[in-house]
């Protein structure tokens, strides 16, 4: 079976502050996406990865591809993004060739996901699910609230039982025709999911959840650059 990943890294990194895009940040002189290319690249199955980049910078994101060094088994397409995640990865589907069997999605934003969670999605994907998560338990109690103006305290509407919560990562692990027939189906409807495996839940199509792991963390807010670059000084000690 052929996998590929597709990789959104069109977004701007509003909550990450002023600067370059998130995903051409470098992260201790490297470029986070370019970390998170090499997170697919490291799994002998991804034969192809597809970076979804701004639509400003293809071209600077290919000559970043071109300079670092990638594993040679692997080969490397960048198209232009939306102005939506979900628009991104749709842009990301359709450069794909045919032939794919399976799809892995991964955030740009995630960079450090370890090889051996990469190989578990795609296992679970080979071994019949339609769509895989890795996700890991909460540290924190969760409480919906009913939103309110700004400076109001908002009250607590319901606290959902924090053993059956699950915070789910990337890379996300598709059957190739469920997810293109998510995009087209969901999108067509308007809806905002905020994740792929919620549109494939939309269709019905059952979702199943595997080990995530704290290095896939989301690279959100500044201090989780911190966070990063102190992951990555680790690995090289
Ligand atoms: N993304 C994308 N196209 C968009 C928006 C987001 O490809 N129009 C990608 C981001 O580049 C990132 C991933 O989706 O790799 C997850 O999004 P997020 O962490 O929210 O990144 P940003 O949207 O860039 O950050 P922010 O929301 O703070 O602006
Ligand atoms: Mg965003």
């Amino acid at each position: 079976l052929r996998t590929a990943a597709v990789i959104p890294a069109a977004g701007r990194g509003v909550r990450l502050g002023p600067g370059a895009p998130k995903a051409l940040r470098a992260l201790n002189g490297t470029p986070m996406l370019v970390h998170a290319v090499r997170a697919m690249a490291a799994s002998r199955a991804v034969s192809l990865v597809v970076v979804v980049a701004p639509a400003d910078g293809v071209g600077e994101v290919k000559r970043l591809l071109d300079e670092h060094a990638l594993p040679s088994r692997t080969d490397y397409l960048v198209v232009p993004g939306g102005d939506a995640r979900q628009e991104s990865v749709r842009l990301g589907l359709e450069a794909l060739p045919e032939g794919i069997d399976i799809v892995l999605v991964h955030d740009a934003a995630r960079p450090l996901v370890p090889v051996d969670t990469v190989d578990a999605v795609v296992e679970a994907v080979r071994d019949g699910a339609v769509a895989v998560v890795p996700a890991l338990p909460l540290a924190d109690t969760v409480k919906e609230v009913e939103p309110t103006a700004p400076g109001e305290p908002e009250p607590v509407v319901a606290t959902p039982e924090r053993a059956r919560l699950r915070a789910v990562q990337t890379p996300q692990g598709f059957d190739h025709d469920t997810l293109v027939n998510a995009h087209a189906t969901i999108a067509l409807a308007g809806d905002g999911a905020t994740d792929d495996a919620g549109m494939v839940e939309r269709l019905g199509a059952p979702v199943v959840v595997v080990p995530g792991h704290e290095e896939a963390f989301k690279v959100t807010r500044p201090l989780d650059l911190v966070l990063a670059e102190a992951v990555l000084a680790r690995r090289r000690a």
